[in-house]
């Protein structure tokens, strides 16, 4: 059985994917904060992956990586996503060609189609990028270093666009996009095994009504899922009109975070 290092283990998606993925592989669990609850075949190890010595001690040894961790929020600053996010995802690429790693799963977002109407297309999976934050912006970057290992380096790189990835779904917007952890454990499985990938882009997406992304991709290599988001709703789930349009972002791929300000790289003079 394969070793595979998860960063950001102890996040709320790597914690709600763990039951699904030790079954089939050893799992090092890497976070800066302790990753609680182990279970057999399961190893933790805690440090920061802006640290490339410690990214190069964590890979070693591993075939795969799903790499989860990074810095997100609506408003984060450009600066503050730099080390985590594009410095971290580089270490990690890096580390991972030498030491031979056969697969690299990196988890993207849809707040990288975030800034589009959802009116504006009848699915969304082919259009440029349009993020809408800085944190949206560093998993463009990401998505592009995961093609450039795979072709220069013959890394097979799985890129999945997470929807919504909470227990349950709180808002028309994320009936939308929402995926079961489930779901999400399936498509992580296609992207470490499936003997066709070299560079691909999916939606971690359950079933969704009037669904904003098709998904065929993901279907074509196999994806099946399992559970339909209109089952899962939350006791306080919002409908589109109970959503207000300026705060909740209820147009937009991406929410609150299509209408919150970038926070300018510098502060403009008096
Ligand atoms: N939760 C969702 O609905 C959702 C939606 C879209 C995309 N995603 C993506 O899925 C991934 C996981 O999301 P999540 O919701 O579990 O996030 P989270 O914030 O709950 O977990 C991220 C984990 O990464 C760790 N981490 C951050 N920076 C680190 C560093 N430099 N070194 C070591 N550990 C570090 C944190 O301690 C944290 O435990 C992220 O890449 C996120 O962009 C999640």
């Amino acid at each position: 059985m394969n070793t595979l290092l998860i960063t950001g283990a102890a996040g709320i998606v790597g914690t709600a994917l763990r039951p699904y993925l030790r079954q089939h592989y050893r799992l090092r669990l890497l976070d800066r904060r302790p990753v609680e609850g182990l279970a057999e075949g399961e190893t933790a190890l805690v440090g920061d992956l802006t640290d490339a010595a410690f990214v190069e001690q964590a890979v070693h040894g591993c075939q795969a990586v799903l790499h989860l961790a990074c810095a997100h929020g609506t408003e984060i600053a450009f600066t503050a996503t730099l080390e985590p996010n594009y410095h971290a995802t580089l270490y990690l690429l890096e580390a991972a060609q030498r030491h031979g790693v056969q697969r690299f799963v990196f988890t993207s977002s849809h707040h990288v189609l975030g800034q589009y109407r959802t009116d504006a297309a009848p699915v969304f999976d082919d259009m440029p990028p349009a993020p809408d934050s800085y944190y949206a912006l560093s998993k463009v970057f990401g998505e592009a270093a995961c093609a450039a290992w795979s072709l220069r380096y013959n890394l097979g790189t799985w890129v999945i666009r997470i929807g919504n990835a909470d227990a349950q779904v709180s808002d028309a917007r994320r009936l939308r996009l929402w995926t079961s952890a489930r779901d999400l454990a399936q498509l992580v499985r296609i992207g470490l095994e499936h003997p066709e990938v070299k560079h691909e882009v999916v939606y971690g997406v359950s079933d969704c009504p009037r669904a904003l992304f098709s998904n065929a991709r993901a279907r074509a290599l196999g994806y099946r899922p399992q559970d339909n988001a209109a089952e899962h709703l939350a006791p306080g789930f919002l409908s589109y009109e109970a959503m207000a349009a300026e705060t909740s972002g209820r147009d937009y791929i991406g929410g609150a975070y299509a209408g919150a300000p970038l926070a300018p790289l510098l502060e403009p003079k008096a």
